[in-house]
């Protein structure tokens, strides 16, 4: 088999930046997807109509007219999220879904939210309204070692937010463990998790044995090969509740190469061929079209793309950078070769 075709796919997790990064993010999150799903972590975060629709505006200005990729928007909760603020953000149209971040969990998540149980009314509107809710599922507590924040969230504060909102659309971002594979698994329709390629491909030995290699360093932080082989047969089974997220996460080279390196890896340079490569490897690539293109769509309740992109077997090696602005970014599996490439 050296070619196949899928339905277009769909990204329901990505990070575009803002001002001069999105000359390099928005054309990047086109090549393969129709819709993104936009992180509102910027700094200051999106938190009201008004900001939404700001960076909505400005993402589009970097569309060519004839193109009809479109960005899903999100909103950011912080403690200070009204009822008002949802409900006027909704009825404008403006939003996909609300977007959770623990205070501190992650990149520019400082204004996100202390004290969970100050958003009740939040979610019970949420779940009213029918607006989804994304999760960044780890808890901040510094006694809580890194490897098991995941977890540790999923059993002190998922696990009650699903007993109290039983209709509230819950999507655990980016998951990295067997445990949540089995949560999500186990439970109910009204959740479902992305699976980033950085997950699939990699696991903590690849980041930290031999050297410690920066551009792998993103959050939830890659955990053990047990973990990794749970998320391929996760992503691998067909299973609706498993679907694209890519958490494509640029940051200047300098940001990551750092005493103190931020966490994210940027993988719109391939997006699609970095999960074909993960799923020929599971000997699955039959199943990819189910998690790129079919499963976030159906979950979400929108109709599944109707344009058809195509892959060809011709091996080619990542960049070992890319430019970005005024600065430089090392992609995902920079100068690793992929044996899969999107035909244009
Ligand atoms: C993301 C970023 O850089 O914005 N980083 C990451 O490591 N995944 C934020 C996030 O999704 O946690
Ligand atoms: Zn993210």
């Amino acid at each position: 088999m050296d070619r196949i075709s899928i339905i277009k796919p769909d990204d329901w997790h990505s990070h575009l930046r803002d001002k001069d990064a999105l000359e390099t993010t928005v054309p990047a999150a086109m090549r393969c997807f129709k819709r993104c799903i936009i992180m509102p972590n910027l700094s200051p975060p999106v938190t009201s109509a008004e900001s939404i629709k700001k960076y909505r505006d400005s993402i589009l200005k970097h569309r060519p007219s004839d193109s009809d990729w479109t960005p899903l928007m999100v909103m950011y909760l912080t403690d200070n999220t009204s009822i008002e603020c949802i409900r006027t953000a909704h009825n404008q149209g403006l939003i996909f879904g609300c977007k959770y971040y623990p205070a501190g969990a992650t990149t520019n998540s400082a204004s996100g939210v202390t004290d969970l149980n100050g958003l009740d009314a939040v979610f019970e509107i949420m779940q009213e309204l029918g607006i989804p809710l994304q999760i960044h599922g780890e808890v901040t507590d510094s006694s809580v070692d890194i490897f098991d924040r995941e977890k540790i969230f999923i059993d002190r504060h998922l696990t009650q937010i699903k007993h109290r909102f039983p209709e509230l659309r819950i999507i655990l971002e980016h998951i990295t463990t067997e445990h949540s594979v089995e949560f999500v698994r186990d439970n109910d329709k009204y959740i479902a998790a992305t699976i980033t390629p950085q997950h699939l491909l990699f696991n903590r030995n690849d980041m930290l044995a031999g050297g410690i290699r920066p551009h792998l360093f993103c959050l939830p932080i890659l955990k053990r090969d047990l973990h990794q082989n749970a998320l391929i047969k996760a992503a691998t089974s067909g299973e609706k509740k498993f679907f694209l997220g890519t958490d494509s996460a640029p940051h200047p080279r300098a940001n990551k190469e750092s005493a103190c390196g931020c966490a994210g890896c940027f993988s719109h340079h391939a997006a699609i061929e970095l999960y074909a490569q993960a799923f020929e490897r599971a000997g699955a690539l039959d199943q990819l079209e189910k998690f790129a293109s079919i499963n976030g769509a159906e979950f979400y309740g929108l109709e599944k793309n109707s344009e058809l992109i195509s892959l060809v077997r011709d091996p080619w090696q990542v960049p070992k950078q890319m430019d970005y602005g005024d600065s430089y970014l090392v992609p995902l599996a920079a100068g690793h070769t992929l044996n899969w490439r999107l035909e244009t």
